[in-house]
């Protein structure tokens, strides 16, 4: 529970965590021991597999599973959960208090939810010097790179457009509708690998990587943890969910000798503080 109720409210608003809306599944996958209920359905999915058509079941709105951030929501404008919410919260006010330099940034932003919640904390503290910037390709995730980057190889993240590309436009949208789109929001688009090298900040007080892949997290790894300040948070949300993104955290720490505590935040997510 936070201090503030417009801060309370605000991101369980984000999450429709206080809508009885319909949930949304992953996509059926193939073969993978998935029965699913409409076989009808299923079998015109497997004949469309091809296309950029995808069959997905509606299910009813779980509680439990908004808080963990297990469902994909069908008009929420964040997956991440109310417990990846609260994480968010407890960073930013911690960065802010111990005046730790730096702006926040968040790497895949879909419809912008999380980002959104990093723009009114740093309102409701009254920070005017630090941005929040939204690094997105606002079309999807990368078709795998497999030569460079074997782990994610098998990964269709990026066929899942109709789901996970979302416009520029769209997260200007949403920001706006919370009164929370000014000069302090600045959006980077494009690829991580081609916009990351040349981003224009200097120093960095919380990183938000919540690209998926393993290319997409290394990407912010490589590029902006060097830019996270002594003090600053790191965050990866989908540490537990996709074994690629976890590979690519240990592989960076393993590569620079990372030693500070990996937090569990639930079950998927993870964070740590940078120590040095
Ligand atoms: C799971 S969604 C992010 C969810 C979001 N943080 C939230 O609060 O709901 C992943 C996002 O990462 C973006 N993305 C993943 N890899 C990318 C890459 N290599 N370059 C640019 N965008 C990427 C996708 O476009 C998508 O918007």
């Amino acid at each position: 529970m936070s201090d503030s109720p417009y801060i309370d409210l605000l991101k369980k608003v984000l999450i429709d965590y206080h809508r009885m809306e319909m949930g949304e599944t992953p996509p059926i996958k193939k073969n993978k021991g998935h029965k699913p209920r409409y076989w009808l359905l299923y079998a015109l999915e497997r004949i469309l597999k091809n296309s950029d058509f995808t069959i997905r079941e509606k299910v009813p709105f779980n509680r439990k599973k908004r808080e963990l951030g297990l469902d994909w929501p069908a008009y929420a404008d964040s997956m991440i959960g109310l417990k990846r919410m609260d994480n968010i919260e407890f960073c930013v006010n911690d960065t802010i208090k111990n005046n730790i330099p730096g702006d926040l940034i968040e790497t895949g932003v879909w419809r912008g939810g999380s980002v959104i919640f990093m723009r009114a904390l740093l309102k409701v503290a009254g920070v005017t010097d630090k941005n929040v910037w939204a690094a997105d390709s606002f079309e999807g995730l990368p078709k795998p790179n497999a030569e460079k980057y074997a782990a994610d190889k098998d990964d269709d993240h990026y066929t899942l457009h109709d789901i996970l590309a979302i416009s520029e436009e769209t997260v200007r949208y949403n920001f706006e509708k919370y009164g929370l789109l000014d000069d302090q929001v600045k959006f980077l688009k494009g690829w991580f690998k081609d916009t990351f090298p040349t981003a224009p900040f200097e120093k960095l007080s919380v990183v938000r990587l919540d690209g998926d892949m393993y290319e997409s997290t290394i990407n912010g790894f490589d590029y902006l943890y060097p830019k996270l300040s002594v003090g600053g948070y790191l965050i990866v949300d989908d540490y537990g969910a996709v074994p690629g993104c976890k590979q690519a955290v240990h592989d960076y720490r393993q590569q620079h000798n990372i030693t500070e505590e990996i937090i569990d935040i639930d079950g998927s997510g993870v964070y740590w503080k940078k120590l040095r």
